[in-house]
């Protein structure tokens, strides 16, 4: 059973349309990759998906229910939670106090709450991290941050934007294993934006190319990025883009 369902959805910015007609499906433990050039709409795919913004048209059906047009938290809440392309950790706070402030939702008591935030701190690699303000993480520390902000809300489908930009080749094998344990464990549903191709072709049982909003192509990783047409798509992109 699809565990989110996109259906004809649109939005447009102004003159601007930011996606158009976007249909797809997703499986309950699937991981999804997204690509597309700069500006295809991934980002916003994500926030019409989470809440942020209200499509123009079109539906989100997360779970059997239509979540479209509900409010962030409230889809957070439902177990549909997404990271942030931009990561901006509370400063005065250590790393895991900003771990546990995402779990807080829960109510927990506080040793609980103390508890839960810790193991996932480590689950993250940052355990050497725990009590050091947030603000001294380099971006790789960051971005660990970030995904582990998330998983407090204990996400059943979680939404990754672009969780590796940044990050040297030895700092993603980590986090690809992080990712790939979370669907074998917690089989947890991933939907991941991502321009590094060898974490997407890694990664995806299924790959959604948008290009001007619009979805260009869906397969398997090998199928897309031998399509034509996504070629195509690519052409005259920042060599560093497309990244191997
Ligand atoms: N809030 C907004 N107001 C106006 N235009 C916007 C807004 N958000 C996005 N856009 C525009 O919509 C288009 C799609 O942007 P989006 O951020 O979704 O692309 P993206 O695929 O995530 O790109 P990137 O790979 O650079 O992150 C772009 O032309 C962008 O400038
Ligand atoms: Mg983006």
């Amino acid at each position: 059973m699809s565990i989110l369902e996109v259906t004809g959805v649109g939005k447009g910015f102004r003159g601007l349309r930011a996606l158009s007609d976007v249909d797809f499906r997703v499986d309950q433990g699937e991981i999804l990759g997204i690509i597309g050039p700069n500006g295809a709409g991934k980002t916003t795919l994500f926030n019409v998906v989470c809440g942020a913004i209200a499509p123009d048209t079109g539906t989100v059906t997360f779970g059997g229910r239509d979540v479209t047009g509900a409010k962030p938290h409230r889809i957070a809440r439902a177990g549909m939670v997404r990271t942030f392309q931009l990561m901006r950790p509370f400063a005065s706070m250590t790393v895991q106090e900003n771990v546990a402030l995402a779990a807080q939702h829960e109510r927990l008591p506080a040793r609980r709450l103390r508890d839960g935030s810790m193991e996932i701190v480590e689950r993250v690699g940052l355990g050497d991290w725990a009590h050091r303000p947030a603000t001294e993480l380099p971006t790789a520390g960051l971005k660990r941050l970030e995904l582990a902000r998330a998983l407090a809300m204990k996400p059943r489908v979680l939404l990754l934007d672009e969780v590796l930009a940044g990050l040297v080749p030895s700092e993603r094998e980590p986090v690809l294993d992080l990712l790939a344990d979370l669907r074998e464990q917690d089989g947890t549903t991933l939907l991941f934006i991502e321009h590094i191709m060898a974490a997407v072709m890694r990664l995806s049982d299924r790959v959604l190319v948008l290009d001007q909003g619009r979805v260009l192509a869906t397969g398997s990783a090998e199928e897309v990025t031998s399509d034509p047409r996504v070629i195509e798509a690519y052409l005259g992109e920042e060599p560093g883009d497309a990244e191997a």
